[in-house]
Parts: structure tokens; C-alpha cells; sequence
């Protein structure tokens, strides 16, 4: 953001490179240290939409603080000011703007949708994968009915990380990280600790391996996974039997085809 032209000079080259097929948009915050203001941001904005004809912005409402706080404690310590995005786009109406910044709740993308053209949610949807259901239900209206089951969330999750994400050397601790929020309650802690357990076999046995050596699919990680944390829950669910009133599973997990999906 110090220096737009800069930026607007690497835009006007993607935009030129990808020949229309991708769309070139910036994803910026609204200062840099202690810079911000409307001036600061709106220039920045401006120069680059007359120089490279970018249309598109994604403005996380904070500024950065790039000396001395990490980049994670940039996620929270700077304070938020919506009201600058909300001016953006006001001033520029034949741009794009998008808001983000710790927007974790279906009220208050239906406030800044009010205001701005979209909601970048970045946290919400990490920590918590069936918000994005809710959104679908609240935001564009789709009927429960054609909400998806988590059994065909996993199976296409799977299938993605199978053919995908193994082929391109990711790690399972990073695949796993998702999962983590489609299971809740006390089945989803026992689920976390058995593709744990996997995870670090897994791990171990790649590494004692010689190079080469065929990774295990990551769907046979998590099916492993579901069927011990199944097994578990229901052994409990057995043994507690004579006082089950409050014993009901939070979520019903089965074991799935990732060719399914
Ligand atoms: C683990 C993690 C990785 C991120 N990686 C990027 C990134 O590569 N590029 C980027 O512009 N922002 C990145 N961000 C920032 C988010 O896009 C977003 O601006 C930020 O999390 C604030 O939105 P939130 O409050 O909804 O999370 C990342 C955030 C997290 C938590």
C-alpha cells in the first residue's frame, strides 16, 4: 500500500498475462502503520483502478501494523473501522467492494450487505463449516431441504483431497484442520483424537519410509477415523445405557465413499 503504483504496475501485468480468463482483484486494508484514513486507502484505490483497470476490492478493515506485531496478532489487534469501506463505496459506486474483518455472524453480513457489494468471511468459516449453510439458508435462501448432509460434505471433501490435495504433497494435518468443525460435541472431541492418533502415525511411517513411497489416501485416514470414534461413542452409549436421557449423539458420523461424491 506504500506504493500503489507499484501495485497497480503488478496488476496491469497479471491483467494482461491471464487475457480476460481470471478476474485480477486487490485485497487490501485501510493503512499501514500509523497511516489510515480515507485519503490514505481511497488513493491507493484510485490509482490502481486508473492505472491497471482493476474493479474489484477486498477490503480488510484494519490497518497493518508491520512493525513489530506478527501477523497473526495483525488479525486482532488493530481496531476495525467499517465506516472507511462503507465511504469506498459510496464515492467509487462503479467499483467493487467487498468488506472483511471479523464478521462471524448472519446479522451482520445482512447489515454490511446493506452497505457494500459482498462479505469476505475469513475466521468464521475456518472455525466453523456449517456457517456456510447458514448463509446459504439466510443469505441466498436455499430451502433446509437442500442443505447438504455431512455425509455428502465429507464424501466430496474427501474426494477433493484424494485427487487433488495428496497429488500436490499436502500435508493430512492441514486436510484435517476442516473436519475439525464438521463434527461437534462430544463425538466430534473423540473423532478429533482418533484421526490424531492416525495423523501422527502417519506422519512417522512416511518419514522412516524411503522416498517415493505411495502416500496413504486420505479418505482411508478419515474413514479409519470415524469408524474407531463411532465404535467408541457407541460402546459409551452402551455402557451408560440404564440413564441415557441426555446420551443422544450430537451428529451421526458414518464411515464414506469418497468415489461417491
Ligand atoms: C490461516 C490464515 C491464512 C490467511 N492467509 C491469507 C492470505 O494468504 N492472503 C490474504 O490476503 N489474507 C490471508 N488471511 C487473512 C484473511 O483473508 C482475512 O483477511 C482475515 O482473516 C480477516 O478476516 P476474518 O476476520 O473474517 O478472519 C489469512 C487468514 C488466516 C486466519
Amino acid at each position: 500500500m506504500k506504493s500503489p503504483e507499484t501495485v497497480a504496475r503488478v496488476c496491469r501485468a497479471m491483467i494482461d498475462a491471464v487475457e480476460g480468463k481470471t478476474r485480477i482483484t486487490v485485497k487490501c486494508r485501510i493503512g499501514i502503520d500509523d497511516v489510515e484514513s480515507f485519503e490514505f486507502v481511497s488513493r491507493f484505490v484510485e490509482i490502481i483502478a486508473a492505472n491497471a483497470g482493476v474493479d474489484h476490492f477486498i477490503i480488510h478493515a484494519r490497518r497493518a501494523w508491520l512493525k513489530g506485531l506478527s501477523p497473526r496478532r495483525n488479525l486482532t489487534v488493530p481496531p476495525l473501522n467499517y465506516p472507511i469501506v462503507y465511504r469506498l463505496a459510496e464515492a467509487y459506486p462503479d467499483l467493487k467492494f467487498v468488506i472483511n474483518g471479523g464478521i462471524a455472524d448472519i446479522p451482520s453480513v445482512v447489515e454490511h450487505l446493506g452497505r457494500v457489494d459482498g462479505v469476505m468471511l475469513g475466521r468464521k468459516v475456518r472455525d466453523d463449516a456449517w456457517f456456510l449453510a447458514d448463509m446459504d439458508q439466510h443469505i441466498y435462501g436455499v430451502p433446509q431441504s437442500a442443505i447438504p448432509s455431512l455425509d455428502s460434505v465429507l464424501a466430496s471433501y474427501l474426494a477433493w483431497a484424494d485427487e487433488t490435495q495428496i497429488k500436490l504433497g499436502t500435508r493430512e494435518t492441514i486436510l484435517a484442520r476442516p473436519l475439525n468443525s464438521l463434527f461437534r460435541g462430544s463425538q466430534g472431541r473423540v473423532f478429533r483424537r482418533h484421526i490424531g492418533s492416525l495423523l501422527t502415525k502417519a506422519t512417522s511411517s512416511r518419514e522412516e519410509s524411503k522416498a517415493g513411497h505411495p502416500r496413504v489416501m486420505f479418505s482411508e485416514i478419515t474413514n479409519e477415523a470415524l469408524v474407531g470414534a463411532q465404535s467408541e461413542c457407541s460402546a459409551k452409549l452402551l455402557s451408560h445405557a440404564k440413564d441415557a436421557s441426555s446420551l443422544e449423539p450430537e451428529m451421526t458420523v458414518h464411515p464414506v465413499e469418497a468415489a461417491e461424491a
